[in-house]
């Protein structure tokens, strides 16, 4: 019998990825020299195509001429970076998302109100490093309570979060700190687009006995995905390219759940889901 395949209600490109990717794609149809800081989002695919579009990478603004155009990608930077690259003559297109604008805005807000700002995230990300920097260099990065130190105790704490982080953390968190503090303000910066996938990969993992995950490897977010869906109970794959599939993991198989995570294309998850057709046919 040809299994049922399902793809998550939520799957695939986000908000802030398809701004980036529409602000790339017009930097290269002016045809000037144009360099993203960092691949623009977690997905080797996607990079190379801008590439072959005249989208380069650099790991250094420093590199670019003057008059060349640097842009930022949604994980954003360092404010300081900005101005010094503006001040050496290079446009700047700033492609951050805005949701993780947020998150910066609020750390700052939280740094000139007076609070012990705490960050929770992963303190090497990208976003997380830029958001520090508005924080000051006092705020604390933690990826869960345990990172808090045992004799841990402020006046007034504040919290934000790095956007792909689950509401599951921010809330140990929050529990962790209430008996440490007078006061807490927390902002909820988890992103939506983050959330909805989550949740939607959940409920079809548990219904599913094999799932894809299509996405980078080197994306946070998809890579959460295929946690969350192997917590849930399915034989989980995680792959970038539709040429990865193996037939022998859909023997004998009557559910297949397919999902992608916030930096694959469309069109990425339909040409994997495309081959799954083919090889179970
Ligand atoms: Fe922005 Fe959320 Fe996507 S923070 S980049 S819309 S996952």
């Amino acid at each position: 019998m040809t299994p049922q395949i399902r793809i998550a209600r939520d799957a695939g490109v986000c908000y802030g990825v398809e701004r980036a990717l529409k602000l790339a794609q017009g930097a290269a149809a002016t045809g000037q020299k144009a360099s993203t800081l960092g691949p623009l989002i977690h997905n080797p695919q996607v990079v190379a195509e801008l590439a072959a579009r005249g989208v380069a990478v650099t790991d250094d603004p420093v590199k670019l001429a003057p008059g060349e155009t640097l842009i930022i990608r949604t994980h954003g930077v360092e404010a300081a970076l900005i101005e010094a690259a503006q001040a050496r003559g290079l446009q700047v297109i700033d492609a951050t998302c805005p949701y993780v604008r947020k998150v910066q805005q609020a750390a700052r807000k939280l740094a000139a109100d007076g609070y012990e700002v705490i960050i929770i995230g992963e303190p090497d990300h990208p976003e997380v490093i830029a958001v520090r920097s508005h924080a000051g260099s006092d705020a604390r990065v933690i990826s869960s309570a345990d990172d808090l130190p045992a004799d841990f105790s402020a006046r007034k704490v504040g919290v934000v979060v790095q956007t792909t982080q689950t509401l599951e953390t921010l809330q140990t968190v929050i529990r962790a700190l209430l008996p440490c503090c007078q006061e807490l303000r927390v902002y909820n910066t988890i992103c939506d687009a983050t959330s909805k996938r989550q949740e939607a990969t959940r409920e079809l993992a548990h219904d599913s006995e094999v799932m894809v995950v299509v996405g980078g490897h080197n994306s946070g977010n998809t890579t959460r995905l295929a946690q969350i869906s192997r917590e849930a109970g399915a034989h989980t794959y995680h792959i970038e390219r539709p040429d990865e599939l193996d037939a022998a993991w859909f023997d004998g198989v009557g559910r297949i759940g397919v999902t992608a995570g916030a930096s694959t294309p469309a069109e990425h998850l339909a040409a994997v889901v495309a081959r799954i057709e083919e090889l179970v046919a």
